[in-house]
């Protein structure tokens, strides 16, 4: 079968490979992919557009594609799976109505409240001034959040009232689109946050391995918050038991939500949870689709062909699977260019990525680009080096190795990913 992968990201470069460890798949196509899908064997690149659906579904049938696989929450929010689906084509990913679950965190926040589905108390707001005024009332620390997709930028975590309102004047003043402007004010959660990325078809939903995400730049998680500078699973915080509630608490309620309002989703279903001191998992955000860089540390444990998976959720045959996994641990590093999330340089030359991966580790790639037949840097985040091991530890020191072959100017990546499931404080 040849597949067709919607992205361009470190996530489409790992389902890219995973689905080519199986035999089943002959080739798979990226749209637009990066200079890692544009050097793997099996894989190559279409320019394309990612929200070009009519110039992809030509592609897929002169090309006798068998599944389209959308990487990004875009593509999901514009209905590209309802236009697949509407011609009869296999497509993995939610319908646009089922995409608001993260194209609007109003939304999100209804049904999470109708279903009791926890999550921190929130007040939704389509004036600037009545939104200032529940902050005063509410107090500090304090979270502001644009209503719709905002590529990571739209959260706000205020510890001071003049930082809340300037949030709010930035998301009036147009910052995030400017269609019906709404903004979500959010009780402030303390404790660890953890990615359930869960498979559904509708009728039952798996969640995968849980994973760790690393947003802040910096280590220690300080600075900036970034698209994730690296990533573990699996998270030991979600014991069998907690991911037991989690299932029960969030996953099937929200599933049976959806339902409810008769969305038939079919995809990921990414929960972004914090577990609060006292040990409860609450939801801070859904996404519709699998996060980056947690898939790249989570595929490389998956030990059912992907491809199996991903067509039982189009099929809606996922209760015929149970998802075994490879024992151990993985680790995933970002190397971003100097600079990011803030401003960056493009277009240094990237060295060292066989001898990375002679060390046992896979790179995938993210922001890079094949140009004159050499490999650039071409975004904030470059590359995932992604290493399993027995232990967590043997992961994270196999992960390191790699990452010290690998060499571009103003490279920086944080030291700790993984640590903290060590018990290291930070
Ligand atoms: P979101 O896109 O909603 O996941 O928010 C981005 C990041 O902001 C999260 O990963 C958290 O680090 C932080 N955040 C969001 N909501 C809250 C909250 N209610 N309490 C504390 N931190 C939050
Ligand atoms: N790692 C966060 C995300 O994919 O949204």
């Amino acid at each position: 079968m040849k597949v067709l992968v919607v992205g361009n990201g470190g996530r489409e470069h790992a389902i890219a490979k995973k689905l080519l460890e199986s035999t089943r798949i002959k080739q798979v196509f990226c749209v637009p992919g990066n200079g890692g899908t544009a050097t793997t064997q099996g894989c190559q690149n279409l320019s394309l557009n990612i929200d070009d659906f009519q110039g992809i579904e030509r592609f897929v049938m002169v090309n006798n594609i068998g599944l389209v696989i959308v990487g990004p929450e875009l593509p999901l929010s514009l209905g590209i799976a309802d236009y697949f689906q509407q011609r009869k084509m296999m497509i993995f990913g939610p319908t646009k109505a089922g995409a608001q679950i993260e194209s609007s965190k109003s939304w999100a926040k209804e049904l999470m409240l109708e279903a009791g589905i926890p999550t921190p108390k929130a007040a939704v707001f389509t004036d600037a001034e009545a939104a200032k005024a529940y902050v005063l009332e509410q107090g500090t620390p304090i979270v502001i959040k644009a209503d719709g997709l905002a590529s990571g930028k739209g959260v706000t975590v205020a510890t001071t009232v003049k930082m809340a309102h300037s949030a709010i004047n930035t998301i009036f003043r147009g910052e995030f689109g400017t269609d019906n402007i709404r903004v979500v004010v959010e009780e402030f959660l303390t404790g660890q946050e953890v990615s359930i990325l869960a498979l559904t078809d509708g009728i039952t939903v798996e969640p995968l391995l849980p994973a760790q995400d690393h947003k802040a730049i910096g280590e220690g998680d300080k600075g900036a918050n970034t698209g994730g500078m690296g990533a573990y699973a699996p998270a030991p915080i979600v014991t069998p038991e907690l991911m037991e509630r989690i299932q029960e608490e969030i996953l099937e309620p929200t599933l049976a939500a959806l339902q409810k309002r008769k969305i038939d989703y079919r995809g990921v279903l990414y929960a972004g949870l914090m577990i609060t001191p006292e040990g409860e998992p609450k939801v801070l955000e859904f996404n519709c689709r699998f996060g980056d860089p947690e898939t790249q540390a989570v595929l490389s444990l998956l030990e059912t062909p992907l491809e199996d998976l991903v067509l039982a959720c189009c099929q809606q045959r996922l209760g015929e699977y149970s998802i075994r996994w490879k024992s151990g641990a993985s680790v995933c590093v970002v190397l971003a260019s100097g600079g990011y999330p803030g401003s960056y340089q493009k277009g240094k030359v990237i060295t060292g990525i066989e001898e990375a991966e002679a060390k046992g580790a896979e790179v995938f790639h993210a922001g890079t680009q094949l140009k004159h037949q050499q490999l650039v840097s071409d975004g904030g985040r470059v590359l995932g080096v992604t290493a399993a091991g027995e232990t967590l530890e043997q992961a994270i020191s196999k992960a390191y190795a790699a990452v010290d072959c690998i060499q571009f100017e103003g490279v920086y990546c944080r030291r700790d990913i993984g640590r903290r499931a060590l018990g290291d404080k930070n």
